[in-house]
Parts: C-alpha cells; structure tokens; sequence
C-alpha cells in the first residue's frame, strides 16, 4: 500500500510543482484557482453566507472565494498544520482549522472541495462524504473537483508528480456515488479545463463539452435531498 503523502512536506514548493506539471496549459498556476471558483460562482445556490474550503491547503483558492462571494464569511480547513499556517499568513482575517474528526465548524451554505479526495485513502472515503453532507445547510451546495482519469495527460501529470504519488483517481460515477451514498442528491456532474487560456476566444465551447470525458478536471455538485 503506499504511504500517504504529507502535505507539510510541500508547503514551500506546491506551486512550483504545480507549474511545472501544468504550464503546457497555462504558465499561470492561479489561472486553475480562478476558473474553478469562476463555475461554482455560476453554478452555487444562492443566497452564501458560509462558505467552507476543506481540503484548502496552503489556500490558492480562498482569495478567490472571497471575491466571488463578497461578505461571506470563508473558512479552510486541512490536516496539514504546515499548509494551513501558509494559508493563514498569506490570507489574515480568514479563519483555519486543522481537519480531524469531531471538528465543529458549523454549517455552510457552499462546500468546495477542489483535488482532495484521490489523496484520501478508498476506505475512509465514505467518511469524508459524511462529513461534508453534515457540514452542508439544506439550501447549500457542495462543489467537488476531480482530476479526470479517463484523459491521459492527466493521468501522466499525476504519475509524475511527487505530491500525487498516494493519488489513487476516481472516476465521477465513484464520486457521485460517495456523495449520494450519504443522503446528497448529485445536481451536476460535468467535464472541464478542456481550452488553455492562451485560445481564451475558445473559452464557449467548454460549456458545449461538458459531457466528453476528456477534460482535464470533472466536477460534482450536490445539495441535501
Ligand atoms: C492537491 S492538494 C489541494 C489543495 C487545495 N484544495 C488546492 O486546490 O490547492 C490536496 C490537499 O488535501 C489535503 N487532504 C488530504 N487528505 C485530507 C483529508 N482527509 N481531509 C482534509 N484534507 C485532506 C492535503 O493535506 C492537501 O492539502
């Protein structure tokens, strides 16, 4: 089996590697942070007061929520102490918490959970769903990104990525089926990060192909039944 990865280890160079794996699509790491963010602003059931970022890391992604969901209050958790003290230091005034089980950090409007949950081993998977469906309001949605396994270059990225090296992909299906095995009901399942910003003008045809198991990334949505 192999050994999990200790994000603590990475702190100092995730968006180093990051780059290095992806600049073939774009020479900007922050690019996939915003595009992201950019969906679930379309897509989330509004109105958000509470938004929750588990998994956050050293917090790419929490600037972003922050600017798409004005006056929300956003709060990241992870079980790396390392990645959290980053993200605290490059985002003062956001509150973080070290994941573990019985945390109590209330309920959310928005869940985001972006490239978590193939680090997380198979069997404790269920549990992770569980604890995002009780962390979810009844109005909420929950957003989760994927690498897509059916695309090779991702699947090659992953392979050759020191911090993917515990990476075991999941298919949608399997990530839908975490979710709804917990009461969720799945609203969206859909492919993305198929144009690289440099053929932005493309950018229209991302709706159009959401279904072509091709993308880099798929994501999930899900709200309470
Ligand atoms: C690839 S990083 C993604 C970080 C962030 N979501 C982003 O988009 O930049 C995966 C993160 O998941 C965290 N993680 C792994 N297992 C977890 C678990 N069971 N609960 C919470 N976070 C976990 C890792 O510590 C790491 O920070």
């Amino acid at each position: 089996m192999t050994e999990k990865v200790d994000f603590d280890q990475y702190t100092d160079n995730y968006n180093e590697l990051l780059r290095e794996g992806t600049k073939f699509f774009s020479s900007n790491e922050e690019y996939f942070a915003r595009y992201k963010i950019e969906l679930v602003r379309k897509y989330a059931h509004q109105p958000v007061g509470r938004i929750l970022e588990y998994g956050c890391g050293i917090g790419r992604n929490i600037s972003y929520l922050k600017t798409a969901f004005p006056g929300a209050e956003v709060i990241g958790t992870d079980i790396s102490e390392a990645g959290l003290a980053l993200a605290a230091k490059e985002n003062p005034g956001v509150r973080f918490e070290v994941e573990r089980a019985g945390l109590d950090v209330g309920t959310f409007d928005l869940i985001f959970v972006a490239g978590v949950f193939h680090h997380v081993a198979v069997a404790e998977r269920a549990g992770v769903s569980q604890v995002l469906h009780d962390r979810l309001n009844p109005k909420g949605s929950l957003f989760v990104f994927e690498h897509n396994p059916y695309n090779p270059v991702t699947r090659r990225i992953v392979d050759t990525c020191p911090y993917d090296a515990d990476a075991v992909l999941l298919r949608p299906s399997e990530l839908k089926a975490l979710l709804c095995g917990t009461g969720l009901k799945s609203d969206r399942r859909a492919y993305c990060l198929f144009v690289p910003p440099k053929l932005s003008w493309l950018m229209p045809l991302e709706n159009w192909l959401q279904w072509l198991p091709m993308g880099g990334q798929y994501w999930v949505s899900a709200h309470k039944a």
